[in-house]
């Protein structure tokens, strides 16, 4: 059962957190709410009136909106199409485009949103592109508004314009419902948290009341482990070197622009950048999944600019994907046939040229149990589990096989703050013996946390270096969006 004997009340004119550990039953909870699961039992009011929710639209015409954490926009149309999608004002059976603008135009002003209707979204950032889902939504006159996990993907000057507009939001009387695993943005944005351990309520705090480690023990259930101290385990022995890689689309444009670095093993290289400067083709271009314009990669003392990915994978490199139900995962397959993806080839999925279901399933118990990936078996399907436990299955998976060079995009994204500390502890035991490991990431704490050094990417160049033992993260995301003197 997802979901058990729930009490939540949530004020107009106010921000109620919701907080839980990989599972807990948050994104459940909210797709009731949006009507998208049916309660077995048990009511909805809504200003003090039961609500029947039987789908998304029961919910969006009683005023409650939603904005999931993988953002459903369409990146071919600009923003005032996406915005209007699917209730278009009509004057006789024409769409009334200009009444459309301008009604965009107001609801962008009154709430800080800087909406600019006649650009296509797939030039927007991702910042921007979470301004046009929310203003999607309240274009559709939501007065309770579901942010399920917003600032997962965005960098703490954007996270201080969501709360800014937020906060705009709550002195219309809106009420908002803010999903997060980031404890001490809900401890600052949250006039009330709600706390969910195993698919119930278990409390309702106030901020004032409580500290981030309180209120992790809360979600837990138990006491955390405090986090360890961290020394050098960088060598001198080079794993990855990439010299002059560029890399140019079919239309001339320039994705990565002449970029050199090595990382020696024992080294975590942590790259910095808004999302969608070159991260996504530097990665890719790393594992072979791109053609390099110019330049050469070398895993050790060899050149592996030529090689497929599943040789680079074969010769020692592991990859955690960005965006993981893209990438990552096959939802409609069970763990273990999920375990052997991209791994086919290698113990213990295969045996000379055959596969080893065997053991493929009994290595899928082992991640189970050693990244506590909470799930009641390893035949469900990856679709039945929760955001953060998909992500516990990956970095299990990844890590398996002993790989020397580790290319991670957002290792932790999505995952508890007790998960988030198991993860950061075992890529720290791994470079202790000697894993290289590229990291791309944006939550800056842990950029600056596990990395010995790093470097910010800008359009494609990398364009600066900090030293994470004195860099702040406020430093870090100036840098990153390429103001003057930062870092
Ligand atoms: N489609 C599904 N089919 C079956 N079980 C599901 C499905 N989606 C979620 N569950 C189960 O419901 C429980 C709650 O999942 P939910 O996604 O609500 O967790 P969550 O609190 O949002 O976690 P996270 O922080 O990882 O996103 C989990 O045990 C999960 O395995
Ligand atoms: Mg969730």
């Amino acid at each position: 059962m997802a979901n058990s004997d729930v009490n939540l009340v949530v004020q107009r004119g106010t921000v109620h957190a919701i907080v839980g550990e990989n599972g807990a039953g948050k994104s459940t909870l909210m797709k009731t709410l949006y009507g998208m699961h049916r309660p077995d039992s048990g009511t909805v009011r809504i200003d003090g009136k039961a609500a029947v929710l039987t789908s998304p639209s029961d919910a969006i015409e009683r005023g409650v909106g939603m904005v999931h954490q993988h953002f459903q926009l369409a990146d071919n149309l600009t923003v005032l199409e996406n915005v209007v999608l699917g209730s278009e004002p009509r004057k006789g059976v024409r769409l009334d485009f200009p009444e459309a603008r301008r009604r965009i135009l107001e609801i962008s002003d009154r709430y800080g949103l800087d909406a600019r209707p006649d650009v296509l979204v797939e030039e927007l950032g991702v910042g921007e592109r979470q301004r046009v889902e929310i203003l999607k939504v309240l274009y559709r006159g939501a007065r309770t508004l579901i942010l399920d996990e917003p600032t997962a993907v965005l960098v703490p000057q954007e996270v201080d314009e969501l709360f800014d507009a937020l906060r705009e939001l709550k002195s219309e009387g809106l009420a908002i419902i803010f999903i997060s695993h980031k404890l001490d943005e809900v401890l600052k944005v949250a006039d009330e948290i709600t706390v969910i351990r195993r698919g119930s309520t278990v409390a309702t705090v106030l901020p004032g009341e409580v500290t981030s480690r309180e209120l992790a023990e809360l979600m837990v259930g138990s006491e955390l482990p405090t986090a360890e101290t961290r020394e050098s385990t960088v060598t001198d022995v080079a794993e990855l070197t990439v010299s002059d890689l560029s890399l140019v689309d079919r239309t001339g444009r320039t994705l990565l622009d002449d970029v050199s670095f090595t990382i020696h093993r024992g080294e975590v290289l942590g790259i910095a950048g808004v999302e969608g400067n070159g991260q996504a083709e530097l990665v890719e271009s790393l594992m072979g999944m791109r053609h390099v314009s110019a330049g050469t990669v070398r895993l050790g003392e060899i050149d592996v600019t030529d090689w497929s990915t599943r040789r680079r994978r074969e010769g020692g490199m592991a990859y955690i994907a960005e965006d993981r139900i893209r990438h990552g995962l096959l939802l409609e397959s069970p763990l273990w046939e999920n375990r052997m993806l991209g791994h086919q080839t290698v113990p213990p999925n295969s045996k000379g040229a055959l596969l080893d279901i065997r053991g493929a399933k009994r290595d899928t118990e082992r991640i189970v149990t050693d990244y506590d990936v909470r799930t009641p078996s390893i035949d469900v399907l990856a679709s039945a589990l929760s955001g953060g436990n998909q992500q516990k299955l990956i970095v299990g998976r990844e890590m398996s096989g002993d790989p020397t060079m580790l290319i991670a995009s957002h290792p932790t994204r999505g995952v508890d703050v007790g998960a988030q500390a198991a993860i950061w502890d075992l890529l720290r035991d791994a470079r202790a013996k000697g894993l290289a490991v590229l990291l791309i990431s944006a939550d800056l704490d842990e950029l600056i946390g596990l990395s010995d050094s790093i470097k910010v990417i800008l359009r494609g160049r990398l364009v600066a270096d900090a030293d994470p033992a004195t860099v702040t993260p406020e430093q870090l995301g100036s840098a990153m969006t390429g103001a003057e003197g930062a870092a």
